[in-house]
């Protein structure tokens, strides 16, 4: 019905109306006040008025959003509703955490759940498009968008996408958003981790690591894509038909619409890959990139484009369908306004039961590093805390990137958690500034990062303290995008602060707050607990007192793999095995490793720790034989030898021995998130078939080959317990 209703509408549409549909701008003017009468504004608002505008972002605000929507809808020809874009990435007033340390809970319906808060929130704010979930497999640490993805993971991230979309999508209600699946394709793999650089990976890298969890995405049904910034095999991403019409529109069958990147279509120009806008124009509409976000391409050429002959109209009418349907999915054919009721806002922005939820996640998203001599859980009565570090004092910091609807200033901050326990004594010192400054222009802080003239007082501060909390790390907007480090230690002089505190008190617990994994081989070394506490969102401060006091048992598993020097990366488990791999000859020069650092990260894929302990035993495998249309189960024992209740992520991985292409060490393949009470011992079972085993092959499809696994489960990418199967067609 939808589809004819769509063409029923699509037959009134003139070219420049149906090109309208396929402009997106971003709205900078105030919308309540006078029409704009003169630059790019006024240009936009007569656009507006011609029905030459399919889509706003950065407009948000019943009140705004109506006043453009009525535009559209009373003022234009046809009155077709616009859609209103904006990045709800991890939250919109009432934050999550961020993305990054969502996954390390690897829990699919908190995720769900958290993607459900900021829809709501949003949605209610006038808002009916997110652009998320970030999908990208990232590898390098370097990139500072690794905060905005699901790690290193292909399966791992095609879990979560899928939580993302259901949770932001729902039933398309007037509480959800359409979700855009972004970016596609291969941004994360930006050459050294600078952003916005050159992507040059193989077919088999892009059809294995980095298409599943965009196929996961198109799958669950996320209505819209985002291209990428980023070129592929010598073509940005925005002008690629291979990605846009072969894979996704073809294979895929994916019937939305794909909107650009931010001005990525006139960057085509910069890529040397068109010569002037008109022409990026018409390559993207070739391509399939079906609305220009910000680079005046489509408005200003593509009606010109179809009459001459480059670009066939029938790719117009397919492109402004795709958009046209979404606009009906949403309901806003029916009603425009389904966003914009003033009491909803009122009564939902900022909601308790929002703040519980992004609390309920915080906790889950925390990771346990080290825990010697159980320093964690920190005694709740008659002692004396010190509490170092900037970050532990800052309300803006937790937010994280990528989080323009929240204000600053309105994170719970770590020492604001650790008040809420009154029965220990608590002094707080600065240490050092970790950003000064607006940390947008992180540049300039990273210059006036060497102050140490709060050293001493740190120091003096942490010498009569029975526990040192120190909370350093990343600040929140030193990650996310166009923020890429060379190094990826703690910046400033937190490693001298942290290592001056330590000579005084050596009881340290290291509290890191960070987008990205962090080189911190020293602290690791030496600082008996630290615990990855990201930036958590809203609610940071609690959920990081509740971890410390032992008011909720950490259970988070890293998404990707701590590096132990920057010269490492990219690193991650699912390597592919080398014809000279370090195991078989560890004492010669000539396999492949490094002089002068391990090959193994300092923390792998999957792992953290938790105030219980685990032990895995007894791995069954029902058959060691796999067949076409068979399953087989494999199954562990798991118990709880603590006397702490708990949960556990159970990990299943597998390594295909031999294939038509070189396969990884390891892919995770199932995990079961698990409580388990103390004492306790559980059975976790996982089934596997043949199209667990399935994978981009040598024929350039994706189907499965016959051969020997083998099989491996516990806690994380390391696991020891192993075994074995053959599959057989
Ligand atoms: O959604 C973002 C994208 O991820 C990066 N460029 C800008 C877009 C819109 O804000």
């Amino acid at each position: 019905i939808i589809d004819r209703k769509v063409d029923s509408v699509l037959n009134l549409m003139t070219l420049e109306e149906k090109v309208g549909q396929m402009n997106q701008y971003n709205g900078f003017w105030d919308a309540t006040g006078p029409a704009p009468q003169d630059g790019a504004a006024a240009k936009k608002y007569d656009h507006l008025k011609k029905g030459w505008v399919g889509s706003m972002l950065n407009v948000r605000g019943v009140k705004d959003v109506k006043v453009l929507q009525k535009i559209a809808v009373e003022e234009t020809r046809l009155g077709i509703p616009l859609l209103f874009g904006y990045d709800v990435i991890h939250g919109y007033k009432t934050i999550s955490p961020i993305p990054l340390a969502e996954a390390a809970s690897w829990d699919m319906e908190a995720i769900k759940k958290s993607a459900e808060i900021g829809a709501a929130e949003a949605a209610a704010s006038g808002l009916n498009w997110t652009f998320a979930p970030m999908v990208d497999v990232a590898r390098d640490a370097r990139w500072g968008r690794v905060m905005e993805g699901s790690g290193e993971d292909p399966f791992l991230g095609s879990q979560i996408a899928i939580a993302r979309v259901h949770g932001f999508q729902g039933n398309f209600s007037e509480f959800n958003l359409a979700a855009c699946a972004k970016h596609f394709a291969g941004y994360a793999f930006a050459e050294s981790g600078r952003d916005y650089n050159t992507v040059d990976v193989s077919d088999n890298t892009l059809h294995n690591i980095i298409l599943p969890p965009f196929k996961a995405a198109a799958d669950a049904g996320a209505l819209t894509f985002m291209n990428a910034f980023n070129e592929l095999e010598g073509i940005p991403a925005t002008g690629n038909a291979y990605l846009q019409r072969n894979i996704l529109k073809g294979e895929w069958n994916f019937d939305g619409f794909i909107v650009s990147d931010w001005g990525s279509m006139a960057e085509m120009i910069n890529h040397g890959y068109a010569k002037d806008l008109k022409q990026a124009a018409e390559y993207a509409a070739n391509a399939g990139s079906d609305m220009d976000m910000e680079s005046y391409g489509y408005v200003g050429h593509l009606a010109d484009l179809v009459r001459e002959g480059k670009v066939d109209e029938e790719k117009v009418n397919d492109a402004a369908r795709r958009i046209l349907k979404v606009k009906f999915q949403l309901g806003l054919f029916d009603n425009p306004y389904k966003y914009c009721d003033e009491n909803r806002e009122k009564e939902t922005i900022g909601k308790k039961a929002f703040h519980d939820g992004v609390l309920d996640m915080a906790k889950k998203s925390i990771v346990l590093l080290k825990n010697e001599n159980n320093t964690l859980p920190l005694k709740k009565q008659g002692q004396k805390i010190a509490v170092i570090g900037a970050l532990a004092n800052d309300k803006t910091s937790p937010l994280g990137s990528w989080r323009i609807g929240a204000d600053d200033g309105t994170a719970v901050s770590v020492l604001e958690g650790l008040k809420q326990y009154n029965g220990n004594e608590l002094v707080y010192a600065k240490g050092a500034d970790v950003a000064l400054g607006n940390p947008m222009f992180i540049r300039e802080t990273k210059i006036n990062m060497t102050d140490k003239s709060g050293f001493s007082e740190a120091v003096n501060t942490a010498k009569n303290a029975d526990v040192v909390i120190m909370v350093l790390g990343e600040h929140g907007l030193q990650t996310g995008e166009g923020r890429s480090r060379s190094e990826i230690g703690l910046p400033g002089v937190q490693q001298e602060l942290l290592e001056t505190v330590y000579k005084a008190n050596p009881n340290i617990v290291l509290v890191l707050t960070n987008g990205r994994p962090l080189t911190i081989p020293w602290a690791a070394e030496n600082i008996p607990a630290i615990v990855e506490a990201w930036h958590l969102g809203t609610q940071s401060g609690n959920a990081i007192a509740q971890v410390l006091y032992g008011d909720y048992n950490p259970s988070g598993k890293l998404p990707m793999s701590f590096p132990r020097n920057v010269g490492q990366l990219p690193i991650y488990y699912n390597h592919k095995n080398t014809g000279r791999p370090i195991e078989e000859a560890p004492e010669s020069v000539f396999w492949s490793h490094y002089n002068d650092v391990d090959n193994s990260p300092l923390y792998p894929f999957g792992y953290g720790l938790s105030y219980s302990s685990f032990e895995y035993s007894n791995l069954k495998i029902s058959s060691d034989k796999l067949t076409t249309n068979g399953n087989i189960t494999i199954s562990v024992d798991v118990k709880n030898t603590s006397k702490t209740d708990g949960k556990e992520v159970v990990q299943l991985y597998l390594h295909d021995l031999y294939a038509s292409v070189t396969r990884p060490v390891r892919e995770l393949k199932g995990f079961e998130l698990t409580a388990i009470k103390a004492g306790e011992t559980k059975t976790v079972t996982f089934t596997i078939n043949e199209k667990t085993i399935a994978f981009y092959t040598a024929n350039k499809k994706w189907e499965s080959e016959t051969g020997d696994f083998k099989v491996y489960v516990g806690g994380s990418s390391d696991a020891t317990l192993e075994s074995n199967f053959t599959y057989t067609k």
